[in-house]
């Protein structure tokens, strides 16, 4: 199942047949199975059984990335029908590969930047690289991913009048000025800085959203997620929660960048896919924040990784990134109040289960070098038993 090379220098046409040929051996093998051991689907976890017309045709862009697979492993399970787009930029097939040939799920290789022709009921827009690194490898790529992109998902929707979702991004609010962040506050976004092509991306798909409910009577749905973890999460994604494990586990550096008294608040991949799905199926279209309001300092949160890693790393100071906001904390009263949601899973909970998958990530990979601040192209395949650190690589494709 491994490619050699990295995705992002394979033109898209041979992606597609790469992986599809790939989708296709695993359908062979789960058949195979099913054969020899006479059932139809038992590779495949438990699925709900929806009475007649209660199955809906869920559509996931960007599904096989850390929090869409999550999703759709919700979505499955509830017993409804998906179909999930993604370029594979910093998605993985292992994340969908427990549903690849399920009666009830499709993986369609493809750029949300090209318009597709689908009949579904809802969408859930998530196509978009989420980690600094990645969005700013290729900045163009990533604005044309949040407009033209969500153009295209828009223009679906309004075709077949299905009810979308962006999952948009605290990332809107920029460096904020007020503390902690309501739907209200309209930001603090520096528009040509290294983050502006997914703040300002971000900030413009919400626009789009808003503008074709107005005009054109779209259902429409706005997530503003603040920082989220779990299993799955890409292992050079660069952010503080990966970097801060997988150099905890390995005994290296802990690397904060800038003086540590930056705060974060980070909620469990579970608690936003709950709030993902609430906010869907309810009745509320305006921005709803989903976050975790537990604030850490970056430095508190790094002696808080140590020691759930028994690690005898250092937790070392390297000079502040550009733009990095100084505090982070949603106000979730409106998702408490609109969609009854609020985050159930602790965040030592939480690392515990994240840090158990980073483990066995590096079981099999031996060594992980973790991603820095700088622009860095998605590390998707081990290379020589090492997930190299590309962040001094400018490359484009
Ligand atoms: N994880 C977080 O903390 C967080 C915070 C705020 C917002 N979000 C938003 O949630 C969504 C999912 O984030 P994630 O953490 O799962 O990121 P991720 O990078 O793991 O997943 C993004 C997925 O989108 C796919 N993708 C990217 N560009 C695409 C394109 N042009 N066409 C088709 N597919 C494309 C990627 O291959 C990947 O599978 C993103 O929209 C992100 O902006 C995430």
């Amino acid at each position: 199942m491994a490619h050699t090379g990295s995705v992002a220098s394979i033109p898209m046409d041979e992606l597609r047949a790469l992986v599809n040929k790939e989708v296709h051996q695993v359908m062979i093998e789960n058949s195979k199975a099913d054969i020899m051991s006479g059932t139809s689907n038992h590779k495949y976890p438990p699925i709900k059984k929806l009475p007649e017309g209660q199955a809906l045709r869920i559509l996931v862009t960007g599904g096989s990335g850390f929090v869409g697979s999550h999703l759709v492993d919700r979505l499955m399970t509830a017993g409804h029908h998906v179909i999930v787009i993604d370029n594979m930029f910093t998605g993985r097939q292992r994340n969908i590969i427990q549903w690849l040939g399920h009666p009830n799920f499709q993986l369609i290789i493809h750029d949300v930047i090209e318009p597709i022709m689908l009949e579904v009921d809802q969408i859930y827009h998530l196509a978009c690289p989420a980690s600094p690194p990645h969005y700013q490898y290729n900045p163009i790529k990533t604005i044309k991913t949040s407009t033209e992109g969500t153009l295209n998902m828009l223009g679906l929707a309004k075709r077949v009048q299905a009810r979308m979702l962006l999952t948009s991004t605290s990332e809107v609010y920029g460096d904020p000025e007020v503390h902690p962040q309501k739907e209200t506050y309209w930001g603090n976004v520096n528009p040509i800085g290294p983050r502006a092509c997914y703040d300002e991306g971000k900030r413009v798909a919400e626009t789009m959203m808003y503008a074709y409910e107005s005009q054109a009577n779209v259902e429409v749905r706005v997530a503003r997620i603040f920082n989220t973890f779990g299993p799955r999460m890409h292992p050079n994604d660069g952010r503080v929660v990966s970097n801060f494990i997988i150099q905890a586990l390995q005994g290296k550096d802990i690397t904060i960048y800038g003086n540590g008294l930056q705060t974060r608040s980070f909620q469990y991949v579970d608690d936003l896919v709950e709030g993902l799905i609430r906010l869907m199926n309810g009745p509320y279209s305006l921005p709803v924040n989903l976050g975790n309001p537990d604030e850490y300092t970056v430095k508190d949160f790094a002696t808080l990784i140590k020691g759930l890693t028994n690690s005898n790393s250092t937790i070392k100071m390297l000079p502040a990134t550009k733009d990095d906001p100084r505090q982070r904390k949603p106000d979730i009263t409106l998702a408490k109040e609109r969609i009854n949601w609020q985050p159930r899973v602790p965040v030592r909970e939480g690392l515990t289960k994240t840090i158990e998958y980073f483990r066995k990530e590096l079981e099999e990979s031996g060594e992980i070098v973790p991603t820095g601040p700088n622009a860095a192209r998605p590390q998707q395949h081990k290379s020589k038993g090492v997930f190299k650190d590309k962040s001094d690589s400018r490359k484009k494709h």
